[in-house]
């Protein structure tokens, strides 16, 4: 199997988010997918029919676990049950590899459900990092992180985010998973230039990419994962799939799922993306991006009025 990186980890092909929805469709096709990523929070508890769905999955296809969890960046203590809990689970099921997200989902006990941006410093790299070296103790891997779409930035910032991650490589020897869809929505979001991102990132260290559906809002983009990836997304894609030795790459699509097939065929596209590689800059996506806040300006004229309610609804508090 070929390597994604120059540590050697695996390069997987085109794979899709695994979910319950699903179960039936594969279990009884089989369908020619490379690998599947399985949400980890979905499985770590069950002892009953999701977990013996996803042993039999594992016995033919190569399984990657992504959780939304571990809250790296959080003050709060590791929860150290937790990680034992992933960590059985992995060896069960031989998972390539285990990701989760540069964030914090809560704090003094009480989870936000979010997974929510850090402030990017010197300060906080040295207590990430040593957070990092925890979990790799506990899980006897290297974990991967992700990083996450983002509505804020903050004036304690010092770093960018692919500087902040190539030195929590660097102090740590942990693996990168980059989402090209949260690069898209957090750059535009922030106002700032994705290829510049891409460009900056240290791609050495890439296991693994992922390509989801955002919202476009017009003053800003809500990162979905509820349809089809965007033809800005896909430029990011191919660029990105450049850089990397053929990183794995992985479709997330978690609200208004499609039927099976549907899914399958989108993360297919890849393929036509990576072989048809023009050398377009993002000019194109310029234009595209004009065309889709203009559009979207005539259906939203207060885009926030969209985004509060649907946040305030959802969020529950509760001690973890
Ligand atoms: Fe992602």
């Amino acid at each position: 199997m070929p390597a994604a990186n120059p540590a050697g980890d695996p390069a997987l092909g085109l794979g899709v988010g695994l979910r319950n929805v699903h179960f039936e469709h594969i279990l009884r096709n089989w369908p020619a997918v490379d690998w599947f990523e399985a949400i980890s929070e979905n499985f770590i508890d069950s002892g009953g029919r999701p977990r013996m769905v996803l042993r039999r999955i594992a016995e033919r296809y190569p399984i990657v676990l992504h959780g939304v969890s571990l809250s790296i960046g959080s003050t709060d203590p590791l929860n150290v049950r937790y990680l034992r809990r992933l960590k059985r689970l992995a060896d069960e099921i031989g998972a390539r590899w285990v990701s989760d997200h540069l964030c914090w989902t809560g704090v003094l006990g009480l989870n936000s459900h979010d997974l929510l941006p850090l402030p990017l410093n010197e300060a906080v790299l040295e207590h990430v990092a040593a957070r990092v070296r925890q979990v790799q103790d506990i899980l006897e891997r290297p974990l991967v992180l992700e990083n996450p779409s983002t509505y804020v930035r903050f004036r304690a910032s010092t770093w960018d985010e692919p500087a902040f991650l190539r030195a929590l490589c660097e102090a740590t020897n942990c693996r990168l998973l980059l989402d090209v869809n949260n690069v898209y929505v957090s750059c535009f979001n922030a106002g700032s230039d994705p290829l510049a991102y891409l460009d900056a990132f240290p791609f050495e260290r890439v296991v693994q990419l992922h390509l989801a559906g955002h919202q476009h809002c017009g003053t800003h983009i809500v990162d979905t994962h509820d349809r089809a990836v965007s033809a800005q997304v896909w430029e990011l894609f191919r660029i990105a799939w450049q850089r990397t030795s053929g990183a794995s790459t992985l479709l997330e699509w978690d609200g208004n799922v499609p039927p099976f097939q549907t899914l399958h065929n989108e993360v297919l596209h890849a393929r036509a993306v990576i072989g048809g590689a023009s050398k377009d800059s993002l000019a194109t996506v310029a234009a595209v991006d004009a065309e889709a806040i203009n559009s979207a300006r005539e259906a939203a004229s207060t885009p926030i009025d969209f985004l509060l309610p649907a946040v305030m609804s959802q969020r529950t508090w509760s001690p973890a």
